[in-house]
């Protein structure tokens, strides 16, 4: 039996023993609901506000500016249909990107039907956006611009400060979902001139179900959750209070780690794809060559199926995702890669390798032993079937 190699935190990530460790007393004795006004209540109220403190300095924000929510999902649907409710009168333009996560892509096209106009912008072939085009595509009814951080699929990272440039410029506000960004690299809300950015617990070491939305001060946002007065009446439901402890948690230990763990990723990063593209012939580097996520390595296989190299993977233990997004058991192609120009399909496979904390250059050199067999095989399968 192969040990178990584990190369998908792009997609999730193990919960960090430190948190789960600070989380522990909010589901035993300190439990207790932050809106009562008793002993319990107040106890998990002031952890609540502790753990606001430490989201707010990993990304450089005030503690009033950050609204917990259950995932980005739910904060990057707050922030879009929120701002073009609340900014209707101003216009009802909206500027993205073809390569936005579909949480951002699908409250878009939700919002098309409701009378909004969006423009999605292409990106190069190595998924980075022009800027040029971007501010030429605002007009006078444009409200709002949502562009992400890093992209979850190829790890290139967009020049946010130059896009909060851009927006303020011509009044327009910005958010960014910065899920894949956040605690892998310096993320500065203010810096950027940032108005609304998502952020996801699980992408971060802390446990999934819980997210942030980090509102501007003085931005009016209606809530996507109507209910009670939490969250400063920008979030009803009671909090999941050992989420939100998890995830202050999170950032503090990114905050404190990230400068030495991004430079220990980045090296095993480069030795996988060193190792990969110089022993399978035919295999290409997707996404920006410098650019990039230090923990993200988008790799194209000419003549492999992404799903039977997926699952060739599988079998040999190593969890990687592939190019393609699997619905209900169907390959659709990837949108990314798609926009970035890139064929798939049968003629070329598609794999992301996203690294974590937990990995080691053991794993990468066990993909890089077993992999050339597995892409060679699958060619000569291919080929005789052809
Ligand atoms: C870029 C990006 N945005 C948003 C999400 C959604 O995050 P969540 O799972 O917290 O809803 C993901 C998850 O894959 C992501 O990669």
């Amino acid at each position: 039996m192969n040990p178990l190699i584990y190369l998908d935190n792009n997609a999730t990530t193990a919960v960090h023993p430190e948190v789960i460790e600070e989380m522990l007393p909010y589901f035993r004795a300190r439990f207790g609901n932050p809106s009562s006004s008793h002993w319990a209540g107040r106890r998990v109220k002031s952890a609540l506000e502790e753990a606001r403190e430490k989201v707010a300095r990993l990304v450089n924000c005030g503690p009033s500016e950050v609204v917990f929510t259950s995932c980005a999902t739910e904060s990057n649907n707050a922030a879009i249909k929120g701002i073009a409710a609340a900014r209707r009168s101003r216009g009802n333009h909206i500027i993205t990107t073809t390569v936005e996560h579909p949480s951002v892509l699908t409250p878009c096209l939700y919002l098309e039907t409701q009378q909004c106009n969006v423009t999605c912008l292409d990106v190069d072939s190595e998924g980075m956006l022009d800027l040029e085009a971007l501010e030429t595509a605002i007009t006078e009814r444009t409200i709002l611009i949502s562009v992400m951080f890093a992209n979850n699929e190829t790890g290139t990272i967009f020049p946010i400060r130059k896009i909060g440039e851009i927006a303020e410029r011509h009044g327009v506000y910005f958010h960014c979902d910065a899920v894949q960004a956040a605690g892998k690299i310096p993320v500065d809300f203010r810096e950027a001139r940032i108005t609304l950015m998502s952020l996801s617990g699980h992408k971060l070491s802390a446990p999934l179900g819980i997210g942030a939305l980090i509102i501007k001060q003085g931005v009016r946002l209606p809530p996507l959750f109507h209910g009670g007065p939490q969250e400063h009446n920008r979030r009803g439901g009671t909090e999941n209070v050992a989420g939100i402890v998890g995830l202050g948690k999170a950032c503090e230990i990114a905050l404190k780690t990230m400068d030495a763990e991004s430079q220990r990723l980045r090296s095993l990063r480069d030795r996988l794809e060193r190792g990969i593209l110089e022993a399978i012939p035919d295999a290409r580097l997707n996404g920006h060559p410098v650019l990039r996520l230090p923990n993200t390595a988008n790799i194209s296989f000419l003549s492999v199926e992404s799903d039977a190299l997926l699952t060739a993977l599988d079998q040999a233990g190593i969890a990687v995702s592939s190019g393609s997004a699997c619905s209900s058991g169907a390959l659709k192609a990837s949108p990314v890669l798609k926009a970035m120009g890139r064929p798939e399909g049968t003629t070329v496979g598609t794999i992301r390798f996203s690294l974590g904390r937990e990995n080691t250059a053991a794993d990468v050199d066990s993909v890089i032993q077993v992999l050339p067999d597995l892409v060679h095989s699958l060619r000569t399968v291919q080929r005789r079937r052809n």
